[in-house]
C-alpha cells in the first residue's frame, strides 16, 4: 500500500497545448534534457532532425532506452514520474487532440511573444475549461522580438477568460533579453546565450536589490524592472493556489525554449504547483486514486495498427490502483469480464508489454471491437462508470455516398465502425432517413483517412462532398420542437445516430441570430 501511494504520488500526468510553431516540441524535448532522458537536445542536429527528434519518439525510445508510447512520453525527473500526453497539432488535428486532454491532469500552454494568443490554443484551452483542470503558462520565444509582456496577460485573460498571475516577469527581448525575476523571490536570472540550447544553460542569479544589477543589465532596464515591479504588485491578481487549481488562474513564465533559458525554472515550478493523480467523478460518487483498485476509462481507440488483421489499440488512463499484466477487469460498458492479457505501451510501431503500471500512466490494450470511446474498466466489487467523454464540435463537414449502390450495406458497416473509434461523426438529414450521410471531422485529415479506410478496409469507393458548414450546435433543451424552430437560411437541421437533434452553421453570427429568435434556446459546443 506504502509503495502503491508513493507510485501515484510522484505521477504528474499532463498535455501540452499551443499552436503550430509555438515551441511545443522544443519545450518537451528541454523537458527531457532536464530529466536526462536525453542529453543534447535536437537542436545541436539542426532543422530538420530537430523536430524528428522529438516529434518521432519511437527513436528517441529507442536510443535512450525511456518508456515511450505514440500517445505518451514517460520519464523520471527529480522524484517525479512524469507522463507528458502528446496532443497531435499539426496536419493531423483531429478530436483525438481534444480527448487527450480527458486523461490529461493539467495543461501547459505555450504562446508565441510575439503572437500571442492564436486559434489552436484558443480551441484546446475551452476544453480545458470543460474540465476545470489547471492550466500553466509559457510565454516561449522571448530571444526574439516579443509583444508587450503587459498586453500578452491582458490578451489571455480577454480572449481565454482566465485570469493570470505572473510568476516571474521578463527583462527585454530579442537580443535585448537580459534574463527573468522572480516575484517571490527577487532574484534575476540572467540570460546567458547558451549554445543554441544544447545543454543546460550556465546563468548567473542576483538580487533585485543588488547594486551590481545596474552593472549586469544596464541602468535603463533595470529601471524599467523596478516600474513593472510597483505595476505587477498593484495590479496583478495575486498568487491562489485553489484558484491554480480549479482552473480559474494560470501562472505564468517568461522563457525561451530554444535557447533553453527558463525551462527549468518553469519545469521546477510546475512540478511543484501541479497535483499528482486526484480522485475522479464517477457514478458512484468519487474515486480515489490510492484506495480503490484498479480503474482505467478509454480515452482513445487507434485502429489498424497492422493491416493483416483488423485490430485496434484501446489507450486507457488509469485513474486509481495498479495495472498488473494479465489482470482479469470489469468492462462496465459490455458487462463483462476480460483478461487484459497483452498490455502494452505502445512504442510508433514496436509494442512492448509491460508488468505493470499505475495510476496517472496510459497504457494501451489489444481491443478485438469491444472498447468504446469514454468506456470504464475496474475491478472492485462495485462497479462504477467514469464520467463519459463527451463529443466535440467538428469543424468540417461533408455529404458522404458510395459510389455503387449494391455496396450500401458495407458502405453503412464501414462508416459506422469508423464512427464509433471516434475517428469521425455521423450525421443525418433531420427529416429523411440514413439516405443521406452527412460526416463531420475535427481535423481534415480525417476525410481522407475515411475515404481511404473505406476502399481499403471495406472496399467501399465513396464520393464525398464538401458542405460550407463550420459550426455545429447541440441542442439542451429536449423539449424543443425542431420544426418550429426558427434559423437563418443557411443553417440546417440534422441528427445523430441516437435521434438527437443538432444545428449546422455556416458563421458564428447565424448562430447569434438563431438563439435571439427562438427565446429560450440553449446551444452547446459539446455532446454528451
Ligand atoms: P511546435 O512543436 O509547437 O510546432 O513548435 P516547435 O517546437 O517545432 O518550434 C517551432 C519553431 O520555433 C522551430 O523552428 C523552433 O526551433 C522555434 N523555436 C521554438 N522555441 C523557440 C524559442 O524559444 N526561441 C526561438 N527563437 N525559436 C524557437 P524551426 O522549425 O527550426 O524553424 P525556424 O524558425 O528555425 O526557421
Amino acid at each position: 500500500m506504502l509503495k502503491l501511494s508513493k507510485e501515484i504520488k510522484k505521477r504528474r500526468t499532463f498535455a501540452i497545448i499551443s499552436h503550430p510553431d509555438a515551441g511545443k516540441t522544443t519545450l518537451t524535448e528541454k523537458f527531457l534534457l532536464y530529466g536526462g532522458a536525453i542529453n543534447m537536445a535536437g537542436s545541436v542536429k539542426g532543422k530538420a532532425t530537430a523536430k524528428h527528434a522529438v516529434s518521432d519518439w519511437m527513436e528517441i525510445e529507442k536510443e535512450r532506452g525511456i518508456s515511450v508510447t505514440s500517445s505518451v512520453l514517460q520519464f523520471n525527473y527529480d522524484d517525479f514520474c512524469i507522463n507528458i500526453l502528446d496532443t497531435p497539432g499539426h496536419d493531423d488535428f483531429s478530436e483525438d487532440t481534444y480527448r487527450t486532454l480527458m486523461a490529461a491532469d493539467s495543461a501547459v500552454m505555450v504562446i508565441d511573444a510575439s503572437k500571442g494568443v492564436e486559434k489552436q490554443t484558443r480551441k484546446l484551452f475551452k476544453v480545458c475549461l470543460l474540465r476545470n483542470i489547471p492550466v500553466f503558462t509559457f510565454i516561449n520565444k522571448m530571444d526574439r522580438e516579443a509583444n508587450d509582456p503587459f498586453e500578452l496577460l491582458d490578451e489571455i485573460e480577454k480572449e481565454l477568460g482566465i485570469k493570470t498571475c505572473p510568476v516571474n516577469w521578463p527583462i527585454g527581448c530579442g537580443k535585448d533579453f537580459k534574463g527573468v525575476y522572480d516575484r517571490k523571490t527577487k532574484i534575476v536570472t540572467t540570460f546567458s546565450g547558451t549554445s543554441r540550447g544544447q545543454k543546460e544553460g550556465a546563468s548567473s542569479e542576483v538580487s533585485v536589490n543588488d547594486p551590481d544589477l545596474i552593472r549586469i543589465i544596464g541602468q535603463d532596464y533595470r529601471d524599467e524592472l523596478m516600474d513593472n515591479i510597483e505595476l505587477l504588485d498593484g495590479a496583478s491578481d495575486e498568487f491562489d493556489m485553489e484558484l491554480v487549481s480549479s482552473g480559474k488562474l494560470s501562472p505564468v513564465f517568461f522563457g525561451s525554449a530554444l535557447t533553453n533559458f527558463g525551462v527549468e525554472i518553469f519545469l521546477r515550478n510546475f512540478l511543484k504547483m501541479t497535483s499528482p493523480p486526484l480522485p475522479r467523478m464517477s457514478n458512484k460518487g468519487l474515486i480515489d486514486p490510492v484506495n480503490e483498485k484498479f480503474s482505467a476509462f478509454v480515452f482513445k481507440i487507434q485502429a489498424n495498427m497492422n493491416k493483416a488483421h483488423r485490430d485496434r489499440i484501446a489507450f486507457m488512463r488509469i485513474c486509481s490502483g495498479k495495472f498488473e499484466a494479465g489482470m482479469e477487469v470489469y468492462h462496465v460498458q459490455g458487462n463483462k469480464k476480460i483478461r487484459l492479457s497483452q498490455p502494452q505501451q505502445l512504442m510508433a510501431q514496436e509494442r512492448k508489454i509491460i508488468e505493470e503500471a499505475y495510476a496517472g500512466d496510459i497504457i494501451g490494450v489489444f481491443d478485438p471491437g469491444i472498447f468504446s470511446i469514454g468506456d470504464t474498466l475496474c475491478v472492485s466489487a462495485e462497479k462504477f462508470e467514469y464520467e463519459g467523454i463527451p463529443t466535440f464540435a467538428p469543424e468540417h463537414f461533408a455529404r458522404v455516398r458510395q459510389v455503387d449502390t449494391m455496396k450500401r450495406k458495407q458502405f453503412i458497416k464501414g462508416i459506422s465502425q469508423i464512427a464509433q473509434e471516434g475517428a469521425i461523426q455521423i450525421f443525418q438529414e433531420f427529416n429523411t432517413g440514413m439516405e443521406e450521410i452527412i460526416v463531420g471531422v475535427v481535423g481534415v485529415l480525417q476525410f481522407e483517412v475515411l475515404q481511404y479506410r473505406l476502399e481499403n478496409e471495406y472496399n467501399v469507393e465513396i464520393r464525398m462532398e464538401r458542405l460550407p458548414y463550420e459550426h455545429i450546435r447541440w441542442i439542451e433543451n429536449k423539449d424543443t420542437d425542431m420544426n418550429k424552430l426558427m434559423g437563418t437560411s443557411d443553417m440546417k437541421k440534422i441528427k445523430d445516430l441516437k435521434g438527437n437533434p443538432l444545428l449546422l452553421f455556416v458563421n458564428s453570427w447565424s448562430i447569434g441570430m438563431t438563439i435571439d429568435r427562438n427565446p429560450g434556446l440553449k446551444l452547446s459546443e459539446f455532446g454528451r
